[in-house]
């Protein structure tokens, strides 16, 4: 199976121009490479510009969110899952901790991924702890919001969803945030794998990648990728330097031999 690396741009960069500029230069970095997926998750006001550029065939697009709402109607602001397929989005990040933060709750999430499986867009579900207390908490507060999250979703569609375990404390910007390691991770993704056999039966749930965020870069991808249990990444901060995440790139396609 191809590794997965997303991209989440966030609030960035300031204009179409600048997206483009890094979108082409993370293109060029890709080149030849096979092993790898790469999934460019823009400010969705970029994506219709960045995929008149061209390289589809070698970069995915996705979204950061999406409304709960599938299609049209009157809910101001909101941006809905066959709005952003049509902007050429495959994937769209759901329940970033980023926007739970701002009051979005796991039911809101779970409307969202409901929304993006029956619309036809892979939803990335964010979860992740926001302290590792020591008493091990921290597993129970992933299962819940595992179990919250996949709630009365259909469970033929799961080969669609990708997993992001997101430490919220791994993430780069809060204060005295780091990386995860590895070690400690794999324990997480095997937890989270046994997680969603309970939740939806072996037979629906083999199939679902597991991804690592929080804090990566091109000193920490390798590992992650061979010791962490992960299949893939979700790479914030150092995805808008196009030769950081080339570099966070080739570390996955060389994990993949
Ligand atoms: P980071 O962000 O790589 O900058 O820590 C990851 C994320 O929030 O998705």
């Amino acid at each position: 199976m191809k590794k997965l690396v997303v991209a989440n741009w966030k609030m960035n960069p300031y204009s179409t121009e600048e997206a483009g500029a890094i979108f082409n230069g993370i293109k060029g970095i890709i080149g030849e490479m096979s092993k790898i997926e790469v999934v460019i998750c823009p400010p969705s006001i970029y994506l219709d510009a960045l995929s008149r550029q061209g390289g589809l065939n070698k970069i995915r697009l996705g979204a950061q969110d999406a409304s709960p709402f599938e299609n049209v109607g009157p809910h101001t602001g909101e941006v809905s899952v066959q709005m952003l397929k049509k902007s050429e989005a495959e994937y769209v990040i759901v329940g970033h901790s980023e926007r739970r933060a701002m009051g979005e709750t796991d039911t809101i999430v779970n409307k969202k991924v409901i929304a993006a499986l029956s619309s036809g867009i892979k939803p990335i579900l964010c979860i992740g702890e926001e302290v590792r207390d020591a008493g091990g908490e921290f597993f129970n507060f992933v299962k819940r919001q595992i179990d919250d999250c996949l709630k009365n979703v259909d469970k033929t569609l799961l080969k669609n969803l990708v997993m992001a375990y997101e430490p919220v404390w791994a993430i780069s910007g809060g204060k005295d945030s780091s990386a995860d390691n590895p070690e400690a991770t794999f324990e997480m993704a095997e937890f989270i794998k046994k997680c969603l056999a309970e939740h939806a039966g072996e037979v629906y749930s083999g199939k679902i990648p597991i991804i690592y965020g929080g804090s990566v870069s091109s000193k920490n991808a390798g590992d992650f990728l061979s010791k962490g249990g992960v299949s893939g990444l979700l790479v914030g901060k150092n995805s808008l330097d196009p030769v950081e995440f080339g570099k966070i790139l080739e570390a996955a396609e060389k994990s993949n031999v």
